[in-house]
């Protein structure tokens, strides 16, 4: 089987992404081949392509992109868990099964192995969950990184209660998933964003409070005062530095704050980090295990991600250059099966 797909250097731009046509190696004992028929882009394409620095280890020439779905077409003589013509999508670690993240585990789609922007990939048959049978390809390709995140964010130690409040900042792809889990779980959802139009599209999206953060630049207050006084029982945190002390000041006694990103360039200082009585935990995106728990709920609830565009397999380097560049609600799509 050939296959095209685009490879790029760490830090060289979307600009340097290269479209190859490659030889597929036949999937060998518990691989299983699969046909891509749609791909995602993340906050960490821009880490790895634009600024070529990541947490973990990143090959020197990459098919980048760690979201995909598509089919299995074809399956090595030991693979027992899948059937060809499955819906299938990839797990970003995919070696990480279960239990707590270690870096025995680090291998990473899109980062220390080859990615989703092909039409063909080979994997063990261990990294990929089935895909709830109400989404299409496109959908399905939006969940791995971004929902997975989320997913975790929101059960880590104890899952979210009906009740109780949830702090989401912004409302970027983590964001957007973490809102809409976080309506699932029956719990109450306050989100901070940036504008107006913003703030409606959240609300559309089940958001209970929306506080614009421009308007209200001490929200951790009017994030306290719609909480009585006791402030959030979790916090999704992608601010980072910038955000993380008003964080802490929004989060009740026992509250949790889920540290998930750093979209923003600020510094915390050492004073805030004990202005407050929480626990806090640092993510590594999730396992399989969190994939496919989250699966459960979306196919049982009918969920469906937030998709702002979709380009075609030819427009990628346009995807990425309206991904990183635009001021977008939603998931950037990318369709590589015709
Ligand atoms: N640890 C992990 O495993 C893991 C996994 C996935 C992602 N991440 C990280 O999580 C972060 C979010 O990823 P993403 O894919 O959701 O990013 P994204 O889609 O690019 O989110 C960007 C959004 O963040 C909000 N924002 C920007 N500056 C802000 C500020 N100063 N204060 C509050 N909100 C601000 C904006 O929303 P509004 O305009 O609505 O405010 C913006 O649209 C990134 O740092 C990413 O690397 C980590």
């Amino acid at each position: 089987v050939k296959s095209r797909c685009y490879r790029a250097r760490p830090g060289g731009g979307f600009e340097g992404l290269q479209l190859h046509t490659e030889d597929v190696p036949a999937p060998i004992g518990r691989q299983a081949l699969v046909r891509v028929v749609a791909t995602s882009l993340n906050y960490r394409e821009r880490m790895i392509l634009m600024q070529g620095r990541y947490s973990l280890p990143l090959r020197p020439d990459l098919i980048p992109v760690c979201d995909g779905a598509g089919e299995v077409v074809a399956l090595g003589p030991e693979a027992t868990r899948l059937h060809v013509g499955e819906r299938v999508a990839a797990s970003v670690f995919p070696r990480w099964i279960d239990g707590p993240f270690s870096r025995l585990y680090a291998d990473q789609l899109g980062g220390s192995l080859d990615g989703m922007l092909t039409e063909y990939t080979v994997l063990d048959e261990d990294a990929l969950v089935l895909i709830p049978a109400h989404l299409s390809y496109e959908e399905a390709a939006a969940f791995p990184c971004a929902g997975v995140t989320a997913w975790n964010a929101l059960t880590w130690g104890s899952p979210l209660a009906p009740g109780q409040s949830v702090l989401v900042l912004g409302s970027g792809s983590v964001s957007l998933f973490a809102l809409q889990f976080a309506k699932l779980f029956g719990a109450r959802a306050i989100v901070t964003t940036s504008s107006a139009q913003k703030a409606q599209s959240l609300r559309e999206l089940g958001a209970d409070e929306v506080i614009d953060r421009n308007q209200t630049p001490d929200w951790d207050r009017a994030v306290r005062e719609l909480t009585s006084g006791q402030g959030v029982d979790r916090v999704v945190e992608v601010g980072g530095g910038a955000t993380l002390a008003q964080s802490i000041a929004a989060t009740a006694t026992e509250g949790r704050i889920a540290l998930v990103g750093a979209v923003a360039t600020g510094s915390i200082e050492p004073s805030a980090l004990s202005a407050g009585v929480y626990t806090m935990y640092r993510l590594a995106l999730g396992s399989r295990a969190h994939f496919i728990a989250m699966n459960r709920a979306v196919a049982a609830s009918g969920l469906r991600p937030v998709i702002d565009r979709t380009f075609a397999f030819g427009e990628a380097p346009a995807a990425f250059d309206y991904f990183f560049e635009r001021d977008r609600i939603g998931k950037v799509v990318i369709r590589v099966a015709d």
